[in-house]
């Protein structure tokens, strides 16, 4: 089944009684002001047109490809953003099966609020063009707050990149596109065949909980970066912010890396070097931004000092790629709440004290009660024997002795 092109649709919404659900009929296409024709926007998947019902804006999206998406997903993560809080940073899209016509048949419409403002690339275009270092910073810092709100949340996008995040004239973003997003509800599907922008992801990244980490970081040090120095020369390309997929892999020496640390940037020097650290084969993101970005990230290994008594701590760097790496504790969800410490950080078992052994006052006393006790069976056994009166003294002067010598150890 071939689902319709741009064309398609552009064609066949300016006929009349295209739509065959009763609430699009109702709806009123935005024209482009001067050619009098609706000027949708595109993607890899979908084609978004402008509407207005009553005055009031829409989305209407249609899908250009089969695989895109489907409405049990779709009305699974409209609940999902309505109980979970998320309406202030999403679209939210509501599924319409068999909501448009087109080539002899129907197709289905992701009806979604319309979200004004620009894509976060031209947003950012704008502020590299006027030098605006201080609404780039605010950006980061707004960057950093969603990642983290979303991943409260316990919803990944799944495609976080510069077409899917629109930001308004305040600096405030909203996403749209959710075709490969994850909610615990899709826990056990098959995971979407889209695998989201190669310009922010690692190559075979896995479908899941914390995908949104790694183009979370990737816009992060792009954008406190930018902050830093807009001078991004050709590094722009239209289809990144800075980064782009060569600069994943090792060993980082393309122009971008270079330009991050001409930049001489603590901060910036920081999120690379945590960025290059997640390049490494194998990596693979355990938790959120923030539990990745936390202070308390850094393992023991690059925080304990030498120290040589009498002298003051030498600076030793940190080997940058430890050889050995402590095995982490089972997996299990980590950005539940706020970051604490990491695994190799936190607290083991209290050492419990050593155990003590019987003090000498408990052996004296014992060997006390066994002198008097001494005596008494001396005075049961023959009281009338002529060594009797002898028996009981001994006893008696045993206990006291051995009680008197007890006092005083015991002190
Ligand atoms: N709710 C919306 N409000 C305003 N613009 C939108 C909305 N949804 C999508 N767009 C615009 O349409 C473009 C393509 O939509 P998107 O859903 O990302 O499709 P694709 O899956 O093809 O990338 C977006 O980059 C954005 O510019
Ligand atoms: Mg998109």
């Amino acid at each position: 089944m071939r689902y319709p092109g741009f064309d398609d649709y552009m064609k066949a919404v300016q006929q009349p009684d295209v739509f065959t659900a009763d609430e699009l009929r109702r709806l009123e296409l935005v024209v482009h002001p001067v050619f009098g024709i609706p000027s949708p926007a595109s993607g890899t998947s979908a084609v978004v047109f402008k509407a207005t019902e009553a005055g009031e804006a829409g989305a209407l999206r249609f899908f250009t490809r089969a695989d895109a998406g489907n409405g049990r997903r779709y009305t699974a993560l409209h609940d999902h953003f309505v109980t979970r809080d998320l309406l202030g940073v999403v679209a939210l899209p509501r599924w319409i099966d068999d909501g448009i016509r087109v080539n002899g048949r129907t197709w289905p419409v992701v009806r979604m609020q319309w979200v004004e403002g620009h894509t976060l690339t031209r947003h950012v275009d704008d502020l590299v063009s006027r030098q605006d270092t201080a609404a780039l910073a605010r950006l980061a810092v707004t960057w950093r707050e969603l990642v983290d709100r979303l991943q409260r949340a316990d919803f990944a996008h799944g495609d976080l990149q510069h077409g899917n995040v629109l930001v308004d004239e305040h600096g405030t973003m909203r996403l749209v596109d959710f075709d490969c997003s994850w909610i615990a509800a899709f826990a056990s599907s098959a995971p979407p065949s889209e695998t989201g922008h190669r310009n922010y992801q690692l190559a075979n990244r896995p479908w899941g909980r914390w995908m949104d980490t790694f183009p979370g970081l990737v816009v992060y040090l792009s954008l406190v970066a930018l902050a830093r120095n807009p001078e991004r020369g050709a590094l722009s390309t239209g289809e990144n912010l800075l980064l782009a997929q060569q600069d994943f892999r090792p060993p980082f020496d393309t122009p971008a890396w270079s330009f991050l640390s001409s930049l001489r940037d603590s901060r910036v020097d920081e999120l690379a070097d945590r960025l290059k650290r997640c390049c490494s084969p194998g990596w693979t993101a355990t938790g959120g931004l923030d539990y990745l970005l936390a202070p308390s990230v850094a393992p023991w290994w690059e925080r304990t000092p030498t120290v040589v008594p009498g002298t003051a701590p030498t600076e030793v760097p940190a080997p940058r790629v430890p050889l050995v790496v402590p095995v982490p504790p089972p997996a299990e969800p980590r950005n539940e709440g706020a970051p604490t410490a990491v695994w190799w950080k936190e607290q083991t078992a209290p050492v419990p004290p050593a155990r003590r052994r019987p003090g000498t006052p408990a052996v004296v006393a014992v060997a006390s009660l066994l002198g008097a006790v001494t005596g008494l069976l001396s005075l049961a056994v023959d009281f009338d024997a002529p060594g009797g009166p002898i028996a009981v003294a001994l006893g008696v002067v045993v206990f006291g002795v051995v009680v008197l010598v007890g006092l005083l150890k015991g002190a």
